[in-house]
């Protein structure tokens, strides 16, 4: 396998396997790749549906989104469409998915269907590098705080897709969601430390309003987004990207009105996050 990095602190393009049959040593050196790269980029593979589950119940399990529509003959996969009449699209802004959840899914294999002529790019942001520029006196104000997170005002049927096109799409809008994490917690397989609060779900500090809450937290919002900490992925057919929600915020580019985008997602199981 060779590994190319995509920018000086996130992502790498790896070439030299294919990932519907790579052996176990290479899905564990992927792994580790990920977990501390943030996300990984496979050009030109064959990946029909039945890999592409095949591929995450190998990686440890898949996790079922709760709102996506899904692949009407195979449930694990979640469809992130956009139709080219309609204006919004999922995960059109910086978060991470799942948070809003007890046990994190780990992360996302994420396959290209159909892409529009241009645009509709991913960028992901490394939150081991955000934290580590943070300035030391906000590093030692987050040490052992806790944060809580929802999905609720984003998927209800009141909450914020459900005031736009994208509403219809969606499933579980009766849902209601919540967990609290450290603002700051261990990468489970690296052990590094990672900024784990994110623009999407992060709603206060545990023992804070919202209100008390979001100037320390649009401050760390802010700080995440560096421009060295950054990588941005241009799709092709047959690109696969699969990253760590641990590792990274990730936000789908929303610049390609009046053409159809199609990705198929399978959400990988996590574990329970620490400090
Ligand atoms: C997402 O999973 O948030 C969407 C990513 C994408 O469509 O590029």
């Amino acid at each position: 396998m060779k590994l190319t990095p995509m920018a000086p602190k996130c992502g790498v393009e790896i070439s030299g396997v294919t990932l519907a049959t790579c052996s176990d040593s290479e899905m564990d050196e992927i792994k580790q790749v990920i977990y501390e790269h943030g996300v990984a980029v496979f050009r030109d593979q064959e990946f029909s549906p039945e890999d592409h589950i095949r591929f995450g119940k190998r990686w440890g399990g898949i996790d079922v989104n709760n709102y996506f529509p899904l692949q009407e003959e195979y449930n694990e996969i979640a469809i992130v469409k956009k139709e080219a009449d309609e204006q919004t699209n999922i995960g059109g802004a910086w978060h991470t998915d799942h948070s809003y959840d007890q046990i994190p899914a780990m992360g996302s294999v994420l396959v290209a269907r159909e892409l529009p002529p241009q645009g509709g790019d991913t960028l992901w942001a490394h939150m081991g590098a955000a934290y580590d520029a943070l300035p030391d006196d906000i590093k030692e104000e987050i040490d052992g705080l806790e944060a809580f997170h929802t999905a609720d005002h984003v998927y209800k049927a009141d909450g914020i897709y459900a005031q736009t096109d994208m509403g219809k799409n969606l499933r579980g809008q009766d849902l209601k969601t919540g967990a609290v994490h450290p603002v700051v917690i261990r990468h489970p397989h690296t052990g590094r430390k990672m900024l784990y609060v994110n623009g999407g779900f992060t709603i206060n500090f545990v023992g804070q309003s919202r209100e008390e809450s979001l100037p320390l937290l649009q401050k760390l919002l802010d700080a995440a987004l560096t421009d060295d900490n950054q990588c941005r992925l241009q799709w092709k057919p047959g690109t696969i990207a699969i990253w760590d929600n641990r590792t990274t915020w990730h936000n789908a580019m929303n610049d390609y009105q009046g053409h159809r985008r199609e990705m198929h997602r399978i959400t990988l199981s996590g574990e329970a996050l620490a400090a």
